[in-house]
């Protein structure tokens, strides 16, 4: 997730990028840069790894007066293929430097491209996914039937690509012209008076107009200052959606949510999707960095998952996953207890550390202490070049973009579906898969985004629920199998968030000592297993909400839809859609999270920065 601007009009474009760039941070903050079009051929690049300040700082040295002109665009970067540095900061331009690029998403098909232009001998300067674009525009509009034609060079390229992507081209030879295209990524068009804008979104011009277009899938936009065309990519014009902004500045960064986490948990399908986007490539699961052989991870006989807090309960659905596909013994450790525990490791033990932050002291402590042991270290992590995935021999990222929110959601989720990755990597390099088993374990994950779209849309009642239980003072939580860790993480969003006191427990477990705490009216939470799953977990689970509720309970029960038989001992029932047992996981935990938030809101506190919470524990 990164932030995106543009800009045509009559002001100088340099203070309204960099403006714009600031409403954009809470998208990314790995690096930012500008390029601006003097309007007689000339076109100024700065870029800088690290905060917009560091951006300013430049622009102040070299001086601001080579950033003069009414054209421009800009970017804040949240990186996903290479370090955030300042070489791998946008804009990129070409080899003439004449064309420059922004870009938000990920080019899925870049390998290829790359490969294409480096065997005809361009030289590109950066690790991104983006660079590619820029060259192919260069040389589309240098020679062939698109030669010297700024807007069918640039559709000829967007054609090419797959994945998702923003993409904002300038030419210096086009100077009151940008041309910007986006597939399952973002981008509105602002539109003022003898001036137009582009955003990731609305928060990007809403100072300068309220007027705005939304733009479909895979759709072109060409703006210059009195005027915008809509195509679609074979060049045929398309209509946008013209609406008005009516939300606050305040408002418009929050997506009209009153918190980011909120925001985040609308943003979850996304993150999910683009954590799983370009890691299924030729029949094979990739993972992001490997610098560890195929037999190194052949040799693997024993697998440690160490993370903290929320991370922690997706390494315990890693478990699951890691188990049943690749046929290897899992341990699931509080990286505050592993290495104070002296923990069995050697060469063939690997370690999968999952961070958030990359940041987390206990946890990076953790990884040291595995490498002191020889052990292999495989970093699942949401921040690019944060000192977990440097120190590690292999890298997944997630991508769920920049989480400001204390409370980690999307962050979490987009864990959860990274872990599998994992599952069906080691699968695949133990051979405990065939490809074709493998090939389809990923189509199922694939499909997950679109059902975690469905269960947010019908979020209210949820919300409904969360205000009338607002006024508890306990409310448990129970699970079995991969419900377990969902259970446990249902019960830490609504401790750190509404200070209610929670707890999850496996549901197998009641029976030895939680269920001495149920009395009339204590709400429990159930998390249902799909009952087209192992019918042994989902009748055991019918047993424990009965135990329950014999005894006064009041359930609240989370389960599949059609699930008949549970409905007589529900009294609440939160249905979620259809999914494979492993998998649920991405979808149950929508409902808690969603719930939490409301609860703590109905409490009045404030959702984003919970008291005594840090976003990044950097201490022991
Ligand atoms: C809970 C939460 C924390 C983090 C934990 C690990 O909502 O956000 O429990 O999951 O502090 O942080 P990272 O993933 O950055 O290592």
């Amino acid at each position: 997730m990164c932030g995106i601007v543009g800009y045509v009009g009559h002001r100088q474009a340099l203070d309204v990028v960099v403006e714009a760039l600031r409403r954009m941070e809470y998208r990314g903050y790995d690096s930012s840069g500008v390029a601006v079009l003097d309007g007689s051929g000339g076109l100024a690049i700065e870029k800088r790894a690290g905060r917009l300040a560091n951006l300013e700082a430049a622009l102040d040295e070299d001086g601001r007066d080579s950033f003069k002109g009414t054209a421009g665009m800009g970017h804040t970067r949240w990186a996903t293929h290479g370090r955030p540095t300042d070489r791998n900061a946008h804009p990129h331009r070409d080899v003439e430097q004449r064309i420059a690029v922004v870009h938000n998403g990920i080019i899925e098909n870049f390998g290829p491209l790359r490969a294409e232009l480096e065997d005809a001998g361009v030289d590109l300067l950066s690790d991104t996914d983006t660079e590619v674009t820029v060259h192919l525009v260069a040389r589309a509009y240098a020679e062939g039937d698109t030669a010297g034609d700024f807007e069918a060079s640039a559709l000829k390229v967007l054609r090419r690509l797959e994945g998702a992507f923003t993409l904002l081209f300038t030419h210096a030879d086009h100077p009151g012209t940008i041309i910007a295209a986006r597939r399952s990524t973002p981008l509105v068009v602002g539109v003022g008076t003898d001036e137009m804008f582009l955003g990731s979104d609305v928060a990007a011009f809403i100072e300068h107009t309220r007027e705005a277009i939304e733009l479909g899938q895979d759709n072109v936009v060409i703006i210059t200052a009195d005027d915008y065309r809509i195509l679609d990519f074979d060049g045929e014009p398309v209509e946008g959606r013209p609406f008005h902004i009516d939300w606050d500045l305040e408002a418009a960064e929050k997506g009209g949510h009153d918190f980011f986490m909120l925001k985040e948990i609308e943003e979850q399908p996304l993150a999910v999707a683009d954590t799983l986007r370009g890691h299924f490539t030729n029949g094979r699961i990739v993972l992001d960095e490997q610098r560890l052989t195929d037999q190194d991870l052949r040799d693997i006989d024993k697998v440690f998952v160490v993370a903290c807090g929320s991370a922690y309960h997706s390494g315990l659905v890693a478990k699951y996953a890691i188990e049943h596909w690749a046929r290897l013994p899992v341990e699931v450790e509080l990286a505050s207890e592993f290495r104070y525990r002296d923990p069995v490791l050697d060469r063939s033990t690997l370690v999968v550390a999952i961070s958030q932050s990359g940041e987390t002291a206990d946890t990076l402590e953790a990884v040291r202490h595995a490498r002191e042991q020889k052990a292999r270290v495989l970093a699942v992590c949401n921040t690019n070049g944060s000192q977990i995935p440097r120190e590690s021999d292999a890298v997944l990222y997630t991508r769920a973009g920049p989480e400001i929110g204390v409370a980690s959601t999307k962050a979490f989720l987009a864990q959860v579906a990274a872990n599998y990755l994992v599952g069906l990597a080691l699968a695949q390099a133990r051979g405990t898969k065939y490809p074709d088993e493998v090939a389809r374990e990923f189509a199922e994950l694939a499909a997950m985004p679109e059902l975690i779209e469905k269960l947010i849309g019908r979020a209210e009642s949820v919300r409904e629920l969360a205000r009338d239980m607002a006024s508890k003072s306990t409310i448990l939580f129970l699970g079995r199998h991969v419900g377990y860790p969902v259970a446990l993480e249902g019960a830490l969003k609504l401790k750190e968030l509404a200070y209610i006191h929670a707890e999850g427990f496996a549901a197998g477990e009641l029976k030895h000592g939680p269920i001495a705490l149920i009395e009339d009216e204590l709400p429990v939470i159930v998390v249902m297993p799909s009952p087209k799953g192992r019918a042994v977990l989902h009748s055991k689970m019918l047993s424990n909400i009965r135990e329950i509720q014999a005894r006064g309970a009041r359930t609240i029960v989370i389960a599949e839809e059609g699930d008949e038989t549970v409905k007589p001992f529900a009294d609440h029932l939160i249905e979620i859609p259809a999914s494979p047992t492993l998998l649920q996981p991405l979808l149950s935990t929508v409902p808690l999270q969603i719930f939490a938030a409301q609860v703590a809101q109905t409490r009045g506190y404030d959702v984003d920065k919970p008291r005594n919470l840090a976003k990044s524990v950097t201490v022991e």
